[in-house]
């Protein structure tokens, strides 16, 4: 078999078999197959694209080019979520102790933030003492004992999709619907998932920018897990403007614990108990939604959920005095309020921009090599739908180093579009496609 032929097959549109990707996903990470090859042909992929088969058995090949997980040690079925990324999104933090108080085990493995997008690792580590790097037998147990454990990503998992990213990222091939999702889901299978949510964002700040374009991925990745038999929903949803209130580390920390003390935004909360109603009905421990959701916001509302982000964080061995007592996560030297520069209705809250202007404040990293402050970050005092007065406070920013704050604030301001026309709030949840 050559290199040579396998990109001019898929050049011309033909569909490659499970033996062909195997001899360029392998010779890829084994350094056999050049980048310029590989280049060359996720080119061919992006422009010709990939049927379900080919796209499973692509996943499959990258799931195992490295450590594959086996949480056959855990009880239970293991529901993973994963979301597509977007500013803000503070669901992890929640949605763990959540469905594990409902008694469904949460074995999640999680990463860190870079660029204007966080980390759930990071946010964790915003708990004074959390440990995020359990060994493998640890994590096991904590989750076996406690129902749940969050930790950062260890070991060597799909080097080939790392390796492929990178280069994607250099060639202008990440936008092709196989490759983005046969990516995401290799991460998932080899997590050691029996079933996943999918939280694919779209909007302004999502990477879908579009809804039609959030649709194909979702389906395109449902279907993987349907080739490969795990079962797989995919929640499309709003990210037209950050979710909740928070974007920063610890700020964010201290909006799940408020969330899950029931007093959360409302988009937030509502976002955390439809995915979970989601992971509890794969899980088969309900029978629809309906019931998921029942179930939950009784977890909210009577302190369980809460209990069990308590008990998680002691098992890590973090502070769990936090969950009632805020002023133990750290806190920022100083904060600003940005005013609106004029009256009407917020119409638009530009994502991306609020995500960069918390960046700058220092809350996200630049680049892998960056640190990050903790404890600043941005919390909206207004968003789409909101009437404002000219002079209101539109964001608290929370800072500790001067220097940046004019900049932040300028991006801030420029991520919010006021109108004479009310608008109305977008929906939520888009479409749920199983
Ligand atoms: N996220 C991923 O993990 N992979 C992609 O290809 C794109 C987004
Ligand atoms: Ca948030």
């Amino acid at each position: 078999m050559r290199a040579y032929d396998i990109i001019y097959k898929k050049r011309e549109g033909q569909k490659l078999n499970k033996e062909e990707l195997e001899f360029l996903i392998n010779g890829y990470v084994a350094e056999n197959i050049p980048d310029y090859q590989m280049s060359a042909w996720a080119m061919a992929v992006y422009f010709q694209g990939m049927d379900a088969e080919e796209t499973a058995n692509l996943t499959m090949l990258m799931a195992k080019s490295g450590d594959m997980i086996d949480l056959s040690p855990i009880k239970g079925t293991k529901v993973d979520k994963h979301s597509t990324g977007g500013v803000g999104d503070t669901t992890t933090l929640v949605l763990a102790p959540l469905v594990a108080s409902a008694g469904i085990p949460v074995a999640k493995m999680s990463g860190r933030g870079l660029g204007h997008t966080g980390g759930t690792i990071d946010k964790l580590e915003s708990i004074p003492k959390f440990n995020t790097s359990l060994s493998r037998d640890k994590f096991f147990d904590n989750v076996n004992q406690h129902g749940v454990a969050v930790v950062g990503q260890t070991g060597n998992l799909t080097p080939a999709d790392k390796k492929l990213y990178a280069l994607r990222d250099v060639t202008a091939t990440v936008e092709s619907i196989p490759l983005i999702a046969s990516s995401i889901m290799s991460k998932k299978l080899a997590g050691g998932a029996d079933a996943i949510v999918l939280d694919v964002k779209t909007g302004n700040g999502a990477f879908m920018k579009d809804l039609k374009s959030a649709k194909k991925l979702a389906e395109a990745m449902v279907e993987i897990g349907k080739e490969l038999g795990r079962d797989t929903a995919a929640y499309i949803t709003d990210m037209n403007q950050p979710l909740g209130n928070a974007v920063g580390n610890a700020l964010e920390v201290k909006e799940a614990i408020k969330t899950l003390q029931g007093k959360g935004p409302e988009d937030l909360t509502e976002l955390c108990i439809e995915l979970g109603s989601g992971m509890l009905q794969l899980a088969g421990k309900v029978k629809d939604t309906e019931e998921g959701k029942n179930i939950l916001r009784e977890k909210l509302n009577n302190g369980q959920a809460l209990a069990k982000f308590a008990e998680m964080i002691t098992a890590q061995g973090g502070n769990s005095e936090v969950v009632e007592d805020l002023s133990l996560l750290p806190t920022a030297d100083a904060t600003f309020e940005v005013k609106a520069e004029r009256s009407g209705y917020v119409s638009e809250i530009k994502a991306l921009d609020v995500g960069v202007a918390a960046m700058i404040l220092g809350a996200g990293r630049e680049n892998k090599e960056s640190k990050i402050d903790l404890a600043v970050g941005l919390e909206l005092n207004k968003k789409i739908g909101d009437q404002v007065s000219k002079g209101d406070t539109l964001a608290i920013l929370h800072y500790n180093n001067k220097k940046n704050l004019e900049e932040a604030k300028q991006k801030l301001l420029k991520a919010f579009t006021i109108t004479e026309a009310k608008k109305e709030k977008n929906k939520l949840i888009y479409e749920i496609i199983k």
